[in-house]
């Protein structure tokens, strides 16, 4: 097992990596996220595995009976800009080294076995989070993600095509069970020295655009007051941000901002800013979202400028199969594994919410830092976590 997991973290090493910053940009449908999906077809093929690809991106790798109720896992090779080598590619590289697991024990499936590849998991390309698992679990209709569009204003289809795929999407309607492995992204398990947790759900969260309008003008020649500089507007909506996050026991992040015409010498004529917000509570979220809104619409009268805010992603509270997270949990050798909730968004979650069983196994991440260059894992933590999910397919699918 060492061997095959180490084997396939070393092929996937170098895609997509940064000489700069050692992180990974493996944005869907680019290069680097072409080559993954084709080595994990090798991959698959290598392990007679039957593939399943869609032309959304989505891939599926099949081992046992050709069809009935199935238990998927996997999860994403997508990563978010400068991202970590874990976040997605764990899940992937634990399915496939599991599998090769459960063939050394000699377990034939009793039923069909699938390991997943969702696409633009992360919607660092088109906007929309787990954008491959809302089209396959039927949560996103094809009429509305045709007209999601790129930074650069590409269409979700003609960015398909370019990369030869037609936007048809497969199906999930066999699956009875998903799990997913997936690295953590926090500290719990380091908290509670623990190799490998159970997740119990998912915080809802969302991303609101928020455009801020004002007038271009010389930055030397107009005085200060007279003025309507969206830069204010966003700055000030941005320190609201934090300060009704923190008072609200949430999170509020702006880390994504385009200002034009982003000249040094002139008053921008406009800032658009991204806001990812996550609460306990849907409730708790949508007062998040609309204290900020209200903070900038009142600073937006006052600098003489307008805002305008829309969602474009929004993922509601996930609470895991509870039964399912529970045997996960318990019913093995050992210790019991903590049952933890997480804050951020995955597949599962989309799977879950669309009505399919699902659980998620974290494996420990020493810093807790993700969606960074600095994402970790220890290689024996992984391997705990691989022998985990191989002990989870092999209750579930005998
Ligand atoms: C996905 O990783 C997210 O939570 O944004
Ligand atoms: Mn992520
Ligand atoms: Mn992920």
């Amino acid at each position: 097992m060492t061997d095959d997991f180490e084997r396939m973290w070393a092929d996937l090493a170098p895609v997509g990596r940064s000489a700069v910053s050692g992180g990974y940009f493996r944005q869907p449908y680019l290069a680097a996220e072409t080559e993954l999906r084709a080595w994990f077809a090798e991959q698959a093929s290598a392990r007679a595995l039957r593939v399943e690809a869609d032309g959304v991106g989505n891939v599926i790798a099949w081992w046992g009976p050709a069809s009935g109720p199935s238990v998927l896992t996997g999860s994403h090779l997508d990563s978010v800009l400068d991202g970590g080598a874990y976040d997605g590619p764990l899940g992937v590289v634990s399915a496939l080294a599991a599998i090769d697991v459960l063939r050394s024990r000699g377990f034939v499936p009793g039923r069909r076995i699938g390991v997943s590849v969702f696409a633009e998991e992360e919607g660092s390309r088109f906007g929309v989070a787990c954008l491959g698992s809302r089209l396959a679990a039927g949560t996103l209709p094809w009429a509305q993600a045709r007209e999601l569009r790129d930074r650069s204003g590409v269409l979700l289809p003609d960015a398909l095509e370019a990369a030869g795929l037609d936007g048809t999407v497969l199906s999930l309607a066999d699956v009875a069970t998903f799990v997913e492995l997936h690295v953590e992204q926090g500290r719990d398990l380091v908290e509670r020295d623990a190799a490998v947790g159970v997740a119990s759900g998912i915080w809802p969260h969302g991303r609101h655009r928020f455009d801020f309008t004002g007038e271009a003008n010389h930055a030397g020649t107009t005085r200060m007051e007279d003025r309507a500089d969206p830069m204010l507007t966003y700055a000030m909506t941005a320190l609201a941000a934090n300060k009704q996050a923190r008072l609200a026991g949430a999170r509020a992040t702006f880390g994504r901002v385009e200002v034009a015409p982003n000249g040094t010498n002139a008053v921008p004529s406009r800032v658009t800013a991204w806001l990812d917000a996550r609460a306990p509570s849907e409730e708790a979220l949508s007062a998040l979202v609309a204290a900020v809104s209200q903070q900038g619409a009142d600073r937006a009268g006052r600098d003489g400028t307008a805002l305008t805010v829309t969602a474009e992603s929004v993922s509601g509270s996930v609470a895991f199969d509870a039964d399912l997270a529970g045997r996960l949990a318990t019913d093995h050798d050992g210790g019991d594994w903590p049952v933890i909730p997480t804050q951020a968004g995955h597949d599962a979650g989309i799977l879950s919410a669309a009505g399919i069983p699902s659980a998620m196994l974290f494996v420990r991440n020493p810093t807790g830092v993700s969606h960074s260059p600095a994402e970790s894992a220890q290689m024996s933590d992984c391997l705990v976590g691989v022998s985990a999910l191989a002990d989870t397919l092999e209750r579930l699918a005998r």
